[in-house]
């Protein structure tokens, strides 16, 4: 006797239902790619379990809880103040080769689940579910899992990532746990801890090989994502948005669609997991054309000149941006009515009469004329409570009647979820876009929001976005909250690329691009140039080794270039002229990370065929010369020929000395890059090693 199964095949991985007509299809199998052949039904192979219920639950995609399933649920309802509980009795199940569609009916309730799993271009697994009130009274939704699903029992790990405003995506591995593991986001965005996500390292896993599974939310708001331990031995994976109590509740004919969730599941390690999500996050980005065009070198102006500007400063500032070869000028916060620092003017989208007396039209042509396009920060979701638009509609911020309406930079949450709010601030972004031509979008969101606005909140975020884009197609968004507090797959079909941190000394950014591009790709990952000392932290590093760290991201500057050492200068257009000639193999490519001896990290560019290396020594070496750097994703090439382009930083202090191997571009087969590895140059701390390498057979 055989099972019916769907099942779907990604070339690295099987997803494995059992089908039955009276209830959610069973789960078989998620992870290495299998061939079920004809597999006998689960039911065959389970015996009773003492202390259990007569009738056997095992885990389907819609188990029943509250009715002899004790594990994490995907549905929690309620109706009349009664706990609701669901009986799935009639299943639906249709599949494509890259979708299965299962349509679960309770036909006491009336309730119905929708849930689909489509394979992505690339490998991941696309899970979302909808569910309906086809019955005659009210139900509310407590929670709806995106996705609920199995772990392999081999799995060893979990890889999460948590973090603070200047601080963003610092990892953490923990142990698989025996009870519970959580991730939730109560801010209200989903914080500078990254995308609302985890790995799940099997035994063995490393970036380069072995069973990982990697999920994220697309989801901007509060989530919950967890592993939980049953007492059969399996650990369960449940993701989904948080909703507030009594937010959702469907009238007769209603429904509610859950963020989708994105699940890589690789058998090449982390790395395989990652192309994965940079793949499936290239098919959610809107560009304005259809496709990406090159990543243009931007000067923003925040660090530059803070609140402090005018059109003259501006424009002085421009001049010098473009002098070094700056593609885009953005004119950061502060140029807005009341903008002189940070207690006044959000809500009214104006210029600010005193700095800018004609408007930032001029500006914008006077930019445009230097050969660069012309951004614009703006915060729409924002505040402040000394602006004319809160004196007119202090009821437009979110509040809860008689409690404390805390701020936070001085400003309050505007309360998306009212139609109206949406219209005015699409109608005051419209007419901006219309008057000036402006060609980039910077959407700043500064606080965590207190008290929440729910799922409402991030809606209304969506469809303003949705608006807006819809009447400017042109214009290019970059999503920002206070850096890196707002990117997650949620916001990448608005936006085209996010501030990664406010903190841009190099050495912080090292960890925190590498958390990004866990399932972010790196053209959307702003990388810039920053003064030194860098303002959030008050270390000094060179000019190379700063731009060196910028340059795999989109590559920008965030300093003033008159206050550059001439050398400094002539050196940062150096750079900016080196990644434009790069930058075809650092976006839309793969992308490999990996660790080298000492204390080395790595990241590759480009293809397997041709390629950039980033060898990147933060810390100095300990070992007196340097251990030969493995890069397994060459593995198959015949032979690669590799240059030794540059050795950015490290150029003060005792000379370095340059071997004389890479005198000439140097030829070795795939497999000694992969398993004896690349001869490496000494390496100062804060010094990046940048390679290009090319197959040569
Ligand atoms: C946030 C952003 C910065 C800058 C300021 C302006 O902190 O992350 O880049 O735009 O706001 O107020």
């Amino acid at each position: 006797m055989s099972a019916q199964l769907a099942s779907l095949h990604s070339g690295q991985a099987s997803l494995v239902l059992e089908c039955r007509n009276d209830g959610p299809p069973l789960w078989r199998h998620l992870g290495a790619q299998v061939e079920p052949l004809d597999l006998a039904p689960l039911a065959l192979g389970r015996t009773p379990a003492s202390f259990s219920l007569d009738e056997d639950v095992p885990f389907s995609t819609a188990p029943p809880s509250g009715l002899g399933w004790f594990g994490p649920t995907c549905l929690a309802l309620r109706q009349s103040g009664q706990r609701l509980v669901p009986v799935f009795a009639q299943a639906e199940v249709s599949q494509t080769e890259q979708t299965i569609r299962i349509v679960l009916s309770d036909p006491v309730s009336g309730v119905e689940l929708v849930q689909s799993i489509d394979l992505l271009a690339g490998g991941a697994f696309c899970f979302s579910a909808q569910v309906s009130n086809r019955g005659a009274a009210a139900v509310e939704v407590e929670w709806l899992a995106s996705a609920l699903f199995p772990l392999a029992a081999s799995s060893a790990a979990i890889v999460s990532w948590h973090g603070r405003h200047n601080a963003e995506l610092s990892e953490c591995t923990e142990p698989m746990p025996q009870q519970a593991w959580v991730r939730e986001g109560r801010r209200g965005i989903s914080g500078h801890g990254g995308p609302p996500g985890i790995v799940v390292l099997n035994e063995g896993a490393s970036h380069h090989a072995g069973l990982v599974h990697a999920l994220q939310l697309a989801w901007s708001g509060d989530s919950r994502i967890a592993v939980e331990r049953d007492d059969e031995g399996n650990w369960i994976a449940s993701a989904g948005a948080v909703f507030q109590p009594g937010e959702v509740v469907l009238g007769p004919g209603e429904s509610i669609t859950a963020p989708d969730a994105i699940l890589a599941v690789s058998t090449k390690g982390r790395n395989g997991a990652m192309a994965q999500h940079h793949a499936a996050m290239r098919q959610r980005l809107c560009w304005p054309t259809g496709t990406m065009r090159p990543r243009p070198v931007h000067l923003n102006s925040w660090e530059a000149c803070y609140f402090d500007h005018d059109e003259d400063r501006i424009v002085a500032l421009a001049q010098a941006a473009a002098e070094i070869g700056v593609e885009r000028f953005i004119l950061d916060d502060g140029w807005f009515r009341a903008r002189n620092d940070d207690r006044a003017g959000l809500g009214d989208w104006t210029a600010d009469p005193v700095k800018y007396p004609q408007g930032v039209k001029p500006l914008a042509e006077r930019v445009r004329a230097m050969g660069m396009e012309f951004g614009l920060w703006v915060e729409p979701e924002m505040v402040n409570p000394d602006s004319d638009l809160y004196r007119r509609h202090p009821d437009w911020a979110l509040h809860l009647a008689g409690r404390p309406q805390p701020t936070a930079r001085n400003q309050l949450v505007l309360n998306l979820g009212l139609p109206a709010v949406r219209d005015y601030l699409f109608a005051a972004l419209d007419a901006l876009l219309r008057e000036v031509p402006i060609s980039y979008l910077k959407w700043d969101h500064n606080r965590d929001l207190a008290p929440a606005g729910g799922q409402a909140q991030v809606l209304g975020t969506y469809d303003l976005l949705t608006r807006l884009r819809a009447a400017h197609p042109d214009v290019e968004i970059e999503g920002c909250a206070g850096g890196g507090g707002r990117s997650d797959a949620g916001m990448v079909p608005y936006v085209h690329r996010f501030w990664t941190s406010d903190n841009i000394d190099a050495v912080s950014r090292v960890p925190v691009q590498r958390g990004f591009q866990a399932f972010l790709p790196p053209e959307i990952m702003g990388a810039h140039v920053g003064a030194s000392p860098a303002h959030a932290t008050g270390r000094s590093q060179s000019m190379g080794f700063r731009a060196a760290v910028a340059m795999p991201g989109h590559f920008g500057v965030e300093l003033d270039p008159r206050q550059l050492a001439d050398e400094d200068r002539a050196e940062l257009a150096e750079w900016i002229a080196f990644y434009k000639s790069w930058r075809h193999l650092l976006h839309g490519q793969s992308t490999w990370l990996g660790e080298g001896p000492d204390g080395l990290v790595w990241q590759a560019a480009g293809t397997a065929q041709e390629f950039l290396l980033f060898a990147i020594q933060v810390a100095p070496q300990m070992n007196r010369r340097p251990q030969p750097l493995r890069l397994p994703f060459l593995a198959d090439a015949k032979s690669c020929t590799i240059e030794l382009l540059r050795i950015a930083g490290g150029e003060r202090g005792h000379a370095a000395h340059r071997p004389a191997l890479y005198d000439a571009a140097q030829t070795f087969s795939g497999s000694w890059l992969a398993h004896a590895g690349l001869p490496l140059p000494p390496l100062k701390g804060e010094s990046v090693a940048i390679f290009h390498g090319r197959n040569s057979a």
